[in-house]
Formats: C-alpha cells, sequence, structure tokens
C-alpha cells in the first residue's frame, strides 16, 4: 500500500485509530484569534530608522507577552514558497516505501516521519514530516546533497528549490536578530547575528491531511520550540494554535505573511524576558494542510548568554550558560524518555 493510499485510509475511517487520540485535556478548543502584530519590514530592509524602530516596538510588545507576531514585505521570493509546497507535494505524494527508506529513527533529527506508517506509541500527531538540515556557505550544497543522497537524483531540483529556500529563510532570520536586538535595547545590534553565522539550522515540511474527527486528534502537540526563532510558512488553512491566559489561540493565516516565533533558546539569550510559548496545530476536517518551518540555530559551539548591557540592567542572570550542542542533547535524551511527544519535535 501506498503512504497516500494509508492516508486516504485513514481520512475516510469515520473512526480515528486509538493512538490517535489524545486525552480530553489537550483537546480543549480556540475560542479566540491570538492578538499578535503583523510587522511590515519594508522599512526596516531598507534602513529607514523610523520604521525600524515602528517594527522594533511591535515586536517587544508581542515578544513580551507571547513571542508570536507576523512579519509581511520580509523580502522572501513569493514564488519560491510557492516553489517549495510543489516540491514538498511531491516528495509527500512518494509511495511509502520510497519515504521510509529516508525514515527519521527515534532521537534523529532528519528525515521522513509518518506516525501514519508508524503506530509505535499513543497520542501520535496526525501529521508527516521532512526534516533536514541546512548550512549556508558550505564547500558542497548541504541541502541539495541530502536530496539526492536521501530521495535520488530526480530530487535534486528540489533539493536546490529548498537550498534556496533556507538561504531566503536565514537571511530573514538573521535581518531578525537585529530586529530584536534593537527592540531589546541591547548596544550592539549585531551582538546576536554573530551567535547564528555558521550555525546549522532545521528545516521541517509539515503535512496534516484531513480527519473525520479533527477534535479527537492534534497535528502537532503542545510545544515550546528548543530552538532560537522559528520562521513559519503555513498555507491558508489554518490550523497554528498558541496558549495564551490559559487558553487557546487561533493564528490566522495571512496570504504572503510568515509566522515568528522565540523559541528556549532565544528567551535564554533576551534573559527571560521574551516569550517561549506553549503552541500546537490542529487538523481539518475537509482541507489537508501545510507547513514549512525553519528553526534558526546558534552555532553549536557558541555559548548562548545574553548580552551585557541587558544582564547589567536585569542586575540578575536567568539562566545558565549553554551552548546549543548541549541543549540539543537534552532535547533528544527527553524526546527520547517519553517516546509519545517523540513526533512533535525531533
Ligand atoms: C504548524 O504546523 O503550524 C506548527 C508546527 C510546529 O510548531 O512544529
Ligand atoms: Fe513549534
Amino acid at each position: 500500500m501506498d503512504s497516500s493510499q494509508l492516508l486516504c485510509e485513514l481520512q475516510i475511517q469515520s473512526h480515528v485509530p486509538k493512538n490517535f487520540i489524545w486525552p480530553k485535556e489537550y483537546l480543549e478548543d480556540a475560542h479566540e484569534e491570538l492578538q499578535a502584530p503583523v510587522v511590515d519590514l519594508e522599512g526596516f530592509l531598507k534602513g529607514d530608522n523610523e520604521a525600524t524602530q515602528h517594527a522594533a516596538m511591535l515586536i517587544n510588545e508581542a515578544c513580551l507577552n507571547h513571542g508570536f507576531f507576523q512579519v509581511i514585505n520580509h523580502g522572501v521570493d513569493l514564488h519560491l514558497i510557492t516553489q517549495a509546497y510543489v516540491q514538498m507535494d511531491t516528495i509527500f505524494k512518494l509511495p511509502l516505501h520510497r519515504k521510509e527508506s529516508v525514515y527519521k529513527a527515534p532521537g534523529s533529527m532528519w528525515g521522513y516521519s509518518g506516525a501514519h506508517a508508524h503506530r509505535f506509541s499513543s497520542k501520535l500527531p496526525w501529521k508527516e514530516t521532512f526534516s533536514f538540515p541546512y548550512l549556508e556557505n558550505a564547500v558542497e550544497p548541504v541541502v541539495t546533497n541530502y536530496f539526492k543522497s536521501t530521495l535520488g537524483d530526480d530530487f535534486e531540483q528540489a533539493g536546490v528549490t529548498f537550498e534556496k529556500y533556507c538561504n531566503a529563510m536565514k537571511e530573514l532570520g538573521m535581518n531578525l536578530t537585529e530586529l530584536l536586538a534593537i527592540s531589546l535595547e541591547v548596544n550592539d545590534r549585531l551582538h546576536y547575528r554573530e551567535l547564528f553565522e555558521e550555525g546549522c539550522s532545521i528545516m521541517r515540511c509539515n503535512n496534516y491531511p484531513c480527519c473525520k474527527q479533527p477534535s479527537l486528534v492534534l497535528g502537532t502537540g503542545p510545544h515550546c520550540d528548543p530552538t532560537s526563532i522559528t520562521l513559519l510558512h503555513q498555507d491558508q488553512v489554518g490550523g497554528l494554535q498558541v496558549f495564551v491566559d490559559n487558553k487557546w489561540h487561533t493564528v490566522q493565516p495571512l496570504p504572503n505573511a510568515i509566522v515568528v516565533n522565540i523559541g528556549d533558546t532565544f528567551m535564554a539569550l533576551s534573559n527571560g524576558r521574551y516569550k517561549s510559548c506553549l503552541h500546537r496545530a490542529v487538523v481539518n476536517q475537509h482541507k489537508q494542510r501545510r507547513s514549512l518551518a525553519f528553526f534558526l540555530c546558534p552555532k553549536e559551539d557558541k555559548v548562548v548568554r545574553p548580552p551585557h548591557d541587558i544582564i547589567s540592567r536585569d542586575g540578575t542572570k536567568q539562566y545558565p550558560d549553554f551552548t546549543w550542542s548541549d541543549l540539543l542533547e537534552f532535547t533528544q535524551n527527553y524526546y527520547r524518555a517519553d517516546e509519545s511527544t517523540l513526533s512533535n519535535f525531533t
């Protein structure tokens, strides 16, 4: 049976298989929309000081509250985003045996994961994912080579498209580190940027098939991102939700916008001022949903520590120093120990 058959079968079943059903306490509905600003980056990208201060002010407010905002006029070619979805669809439409040949082993970061195909635990997420590493300016193009070596030469073009997509996301992410520094009134706006140069980032394609009983399942279970900044493009179906003030809130998809959220590592870099907030993704009864997540990560051996001016203003340092590789190891062990949440992040 190929994977689309398998997914179709699950989609037409009126009863959701038991291990996809989440406990009631996880399934409370969202009734309100998240109050998250839509930040226009055009002025900032052109070097306009007033527009930069305004963008930084909106970001500051959002990050103090919950760490989510959306950006428009972000400089990423919209055609490239469309192309990334086209290539992602070709991957997810492959027969299951092809996707399984790139199977992401538990604890590993890279490859294909389809809970539909691997019913190994309870509380399975209703999604399939494909994750791969990205490193800019590498001697060999990392993404293209990953696609070729795992999926074969036919996927070279898909690799090239995602290499470009990741280049664009990395550039946007680096620009956002400057805006975040400005928003935190850090004297040196390049302070954070330096930490992320030559860092290996994570790219993940998410495919959420529709489900006859969406109120029983979750596409992605509740979690905080351990990474620094997540740049998420979601299609127009909607499903991303954020837990604020003890309630789930929806994040409405906006055409051409990219959702940005603060992860645990940036929370530490801001000395705990900026929130890394619990979020999840729900699925839809009638429509398949897709999203593209780029996780900006520091260079593995760089020490994660807030800038001096923040520490001296706050008087204390909230977290011990750590490196991204320390946190990664901790995260991997944590998810290994709790297999049921394995597919949420790793
Ligand atoms: C989403 O698909 O909207 C979010 C996925 C995630 O947070 O991992
Ligand atoms: Fe996430």
